[in-house]
């Protein structure tokens, strides 16, 4: 089992305050991604929940318990971080085994675990050698394996795939999910990045200058953000903002994501100028100067031939246009 609450949690450094209130519930079994700008407080949440940092005030609550007073170690969390730390000396095997042999698990059932770890994470034929001699793809799989066979009650990941190149982070962003759903374990995971997110969560919390801005599954996210903050965050290339009052509209902000804008050469609601065009052969991003609403984004799925200079008409699809008043807030 592997509940956790957190009950009005605050973190202050010396005067300034990092972490300003945070009420979360997570229920077992669930996969829980923090996301949120650099700086906004993600570690420092995943640090006070593995009790490697104290909250200034508030209650963390593991299974029912109170931990705030609970040592680490004692918490039954396990944590992967951005950088393995591995120790180099040390074989795949006895990095992963080290934690169990230190709580004087009998040999037999180190053995059992890591042979279940190490063959969920396609570790088997890397067990003798050591760290220097793996690349960072399965040395980042072994830190994962080291958590695994603690069996934890909590798993917390905190940017595991920062240091991994672009296609190993995809690879091993699949391996998580996979492991996820085969262990059945709660899981709590942080990232800046939206993509890693929307892929592998159950549950995202939008984290923002020390606040939760939304809690919500991905596509609950994307088509009902609660504010300005969170419909810019989540999807890529980001949602385009336009002064309500370029459009003659009440509200503060029009919001509109570049998928839901089609173009056309004759006519259409925004007269613009293509600025740019970016071919990625699946879709076709055009920069748009529009006489309305200014610099826009749109995306085209698939090839579109569009020069510099050329003149496009750019139509919002009215059912998927956001409108923000003067607070941030959607306006419903
Ligand atoms: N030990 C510390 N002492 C002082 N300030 C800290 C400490 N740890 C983190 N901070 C500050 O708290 C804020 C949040 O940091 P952090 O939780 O690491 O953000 P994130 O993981 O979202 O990038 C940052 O402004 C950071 O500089
Ligand atoms: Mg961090």
């Amino acid at each position: 089992m592997g509940s956790l609450n957190i009950e009005n949690v605050k973190k202050a450094f010396g005067p300034v305050e990092v972490l300003k209130g945070i009420n979360l519930e997570v229920t077992d079994g669930e996969f829980v991604v923090f996301v949120g700008p650099s700086g906004c407080g993600k570690s420092t949440l995943l640090r006070v929940i593995a009790g490697l940092e104290d909250s200034t005030s508030g209650r963390v609550v593991i299974d029912g318990q109170d931990v705030s007073a609970t040592p680490p170690a004692k918490r039954g969390i396990a944590m992967v971080f951005q950088t393995y730390a591995l120790y180099p000396h040390l074989t795949v095997k006895n990095n992963m085994g080290l934690g169990l042999k230190q709580a004087n698990t009998p040999a037999a059932e180190i053995d059992r675990r890591i042979g279940i770890a190490s063959s969920m994470l396609s570790l088997e034929p890397y067990l003798e050698r050591r760290p220097a001699e793996l690349s960072g793809g399965q040395r980042q799989r072994v830190a994962i394996g080291r958590a695994v066979v603690r069996e934890p009650k909590l798993f917390l990941f905190d940017e595991p795939l920062s240091n991994l190149d672009a296609a190993l982070r995809v690879n091993t962003r699949l391996e998580i999910a996979q492991l996820h759903r085969r262990l059945k374990a709660t899981m709590i995971y942080v990232t800046h990045d939206q993509v890693e997110a929307m892929t592998l969560a159950d549950k995202i919390v939008v984290l923002n200058a020390g606040r939760i801005e939304q809690i919500g599954g991905p596509m609950e996210l994307y088509n009902s953000p609660a504010n300005e903050f969170v419909a810019g965050f989540i999807g890529s290339p980001k949602m385009n903002f336009v002064d309500g009052a370029r459009l003659g509209e009440t509200a503060k902000t029009i919001g509109v994501r570049p998928e839901h804008l089609t173009v056309d050469p004759k006519s259409g609601a925004w007269k613009g100028t293509v600025v740019h065009a970016e071919h990625l052969g699946a879709d076709t991003n055009l920069y748009l100067d529009c006489e309305k609403a200014g610099l826009i984004t749109v995306r085209i799925f698939g090839v579109y031939d569009a020069e510099p200079g050329a003149t496009l008409y750019a139509t919002p699809d009215p059912a998927k246009t956001y409108r923000f008043g003067a607070d941030g807030k959607v306006l419903k």
